[in-house]
């Protein structure tokens, strides 16, 4: 089946953990992002319009958390980062923030042994300060259980904030410097990168965001740097695999130049 000519309002395709196959899009295998970002907007406005509390949004989104996972599985994607929560969100009201921490925690520890079981390697790009330690304890777990899992890896973006990250990274250079482990005269972008949360995944290819907003708030700058982006106007709980493959369909149709020029 042409992937052009797949009506995705008709799919009825299980939340997970498989879709049959014939309705997986047949992507060129060297097209497929090898690293998508998606920033999981638009909980708050899908509860909002149901008469429904922010927190009633929140957990709709995650089986669709899940069924994305599964459909970038599907797709033979090897890398994916979710922001959970920013650096900035904590100016949400106290309420919102303990109930986004208590579900972040409790959806780690429910989802683990279903993760490992579909080969994910579980990650956790963030700072520690702030973070709730019980957040830190099940992202522990997961990613200790999960290390040698190789079908992809799911970076957990909890308490990130992308300009953060740079500047732990210039600490940690910094720091080096002064130990006398590096020479300070010359910082390549390569030694950015190594010192970045999880220097050993490659640049965001990627990054989709959903709710209809068109800014990236601070989401992966370093590492999505010549990312395609793809902006949806659906709402987080009404995204989910189908959509991500109409987003993976949107980037294989584009020319990637890089500042460079492609022959034609
Ligand atoms: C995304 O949905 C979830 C988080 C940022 C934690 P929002 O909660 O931002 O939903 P809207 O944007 O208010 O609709
Ligand atoms: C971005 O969404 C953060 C996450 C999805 C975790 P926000 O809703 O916090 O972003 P803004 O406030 O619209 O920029
Ligand atoms: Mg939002």
């Amino acid at each position: 089946m042409a992937f052009e000519h797949v009506d995705y309002t008709s799919l009825d395709v299980p939340a997970a953990p498989f879709s049959d196959p014939s309705i997986i899009p047949a992507f060129p295998k060297n097209k497929v992002p090898r690293h998508i970002g998606i920033i999981m907007d638009g909980n708050g406005r899908w509860a909002q319009r149901r008469g429904l509390t922010r927190t009633n949004g929140h957990q709709a989104a995650e089986p669709v958390v899940f069924d994305t996972i599964a459909g970038a599985i599907e797709a033979g994607v090897r890398y994916l980062s979710l922001y959970t929560f920013s650096t900035e969100n904590w100016k949400r009201s106290p309420q919102e923030v303990r109930f986004l921490m208590g579900f972040s925690r409790d959806i780690i520890h429910r989802r683990v042994a279903q993760m490992d079981e579909w080969g994910v390697r579980v990650r956790w790009s963030g700072r520690r300060p702030k973070l709730w330690k019980s957040v830190i304890d099940e992202l522990e777990v997961a990613m200790e259980r999960t290390k040698y899992n190789s079908t992809i890896d799911v970076v957990f973006c909890i308490n990130y904030g992308g300009r953060a990250e740079i500047a732990d990274a210039a600490a940690a250079i910094a720091k080096k410097v002064r130990d006398g482990k590096i020479s300070g005269d010359r910082v390549t972008e390569s030694m950015v990168a190594e010192h970045l949360y999880n220097p050993d995944i490659p640049d965001c290819d990627l990054v989709i965001r959903t709710s209809g907003e068109q800014r990236t708030s601070n989401f992966l700058p370093w590492e999505a740097a010549y990312a395609e982006l793809d902006f949806s106007s659906q709402l987080f709980p009404d995204y989910g695999r189908k959509a991500l493959w109409r987003s993976i369909d949107h980037y294989v149709h584009r020319d990637r130049r890089f500042g460079g020029v492609n022959a034609k």
